[in-house]
């Protein structure tokens, strides 16, 4: 199978090349021969990429430590389940399925994925596969702080920061639609963008004074640093900073502060898929290129607004 593949962190996506590699053994799959249970063969129709991945510890180690490259990055994806693991429960072969792939084993930017089965959902057939690999991540990842970790509740403010980018524009809109006063926040040129997503409020970080927006009882935060620590002095008593940064290196006052990883949830996906067919959630796709020009897409020459997605198959 085709897939890009990284071998040197320190290259970044500069490093990525486009190889072939072995396609994965459904005959072993089925048996009890390798540590595959429960897992299913994806045909990747469409793959997604986190911009900072290649800073992940994950990319480059297995859960026992050890070297795992050349790895194959991307999380996210979309497509048709081709074969089924010994022990898989819930798929079936045929069937279109959108998700998340385990952090520390090869990933979605391949003709091909081997993913455990529970991390996926079915994706119904009137969204397209683009759209899946769009929004799995960053759907999760803003329903997750949001709701799990954030417990944001209608009538409370939020501030989303980075709403113009992939997971901010979906936590702009998920926010927005619980009933919640959102502010966004981004670079100047991000303003209307956000604003079309839901935000009610925006802040140019580059320009305006963050501390202009008062208090507020949550913040979402995907920038971490200087803009994390200011945001949490914001948070009311009781409040929460979420962030998905890594650890917090604030915390409110009197107030949680809160660092997650995006988990695979079926039914959550199930959630975002419902969302969009009906509307209530739009994705924030910028470019689409094929895996043979991926490479070239990930090494943009110009800055890239909204999610670049892989579409493997046409
Ligand atoms: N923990 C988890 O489970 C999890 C899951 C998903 C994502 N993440 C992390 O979340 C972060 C965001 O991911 P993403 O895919 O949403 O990235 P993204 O699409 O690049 O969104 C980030 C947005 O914030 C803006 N921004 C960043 N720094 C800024 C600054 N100093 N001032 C103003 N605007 C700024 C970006 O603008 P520019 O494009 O101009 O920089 C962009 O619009 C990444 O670090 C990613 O690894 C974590």
């Amino acid at each position: 199978m085709k897939a890009i593949v990284v071998t040197d962190q320190a290259a970044g996506t500069a490093g990525m090349t486009l190889v072939e590699r072995p396609d994965p053994d459904a005959a072993r799959l089925a048996s009890l021969a390798g540590a595959s249970y429960g897992d299913v063969v994806v045909d990747v129709h469409a793959s997604g990429f986190t911009g900072n991945e290649l800073e992940w510890p994950s990319t480059w180690i297995d859960r026992l430590g050890r070297d795992r490259t050349p790895s194959i990055p991307g999380h996210e994806l979309a497509g048709v389940v081709s074969a089924l693991g010994y022990g898989t429960t819930g798929l079936s072969v045929g069937q279109r399925v959108f998700g998340l792939t385990d952090w520390t084993r090869d990933g979605t930017l391949a003709e091909y994925a081997v993913v455990e089965a529970r991390n996926l959902a079915p994706l119904p057939g009137d969204v397209d596969f683009t759209v899946g690999a769009g929004v799995a991540m960053t759907g999760l990842t803003a329903w997750q702080g949001l709701f799990e970790h954030g417990r944001l509740q209608e009538g409370q403010s939020v501030l989303v920061h980075g709403a113009a980018g992939a997971v901010g524009s979906m936590a702009t809109q998920l926010a927005r639609a619980a009933g919640a006063h959102v502010i966004g926040t981004g670079r100047a040129a991000d303003r209307q963008t956000a604003l079309d997503f839901g935000a009610q409020e925006f802040v140019d970080l580059e320009n305006e004074a963050l501390e202009d927006v008062g208090g507020v009882d949550l913040v979402f935060d995907v920038i971490g640093g200087d803009i994390q620590k200011r945001s949490a002095r914001l948070i009311r008593a009781g409040g929460t900073l979420v962030t998905v940064t890594g650890p917090p290196e604030a915390r409110p006052a009197d107030g949680l502060a809160i660092d997650f990883v995006v988990v695979s949830d079926r039914a959550q996906l199930g959630e975002i898929a419902q969302r969009v067919r009906d509307g209530r959630l739009r994705t924030n796709i910028g470019t689409v290129a094929a895996l043979d020009d991926a490479v070239a897409a990930f090494n943009p020459t110009e800055r890239v607004k909204g999610k670049t997605i892989i579409r493997v198959r046409p």
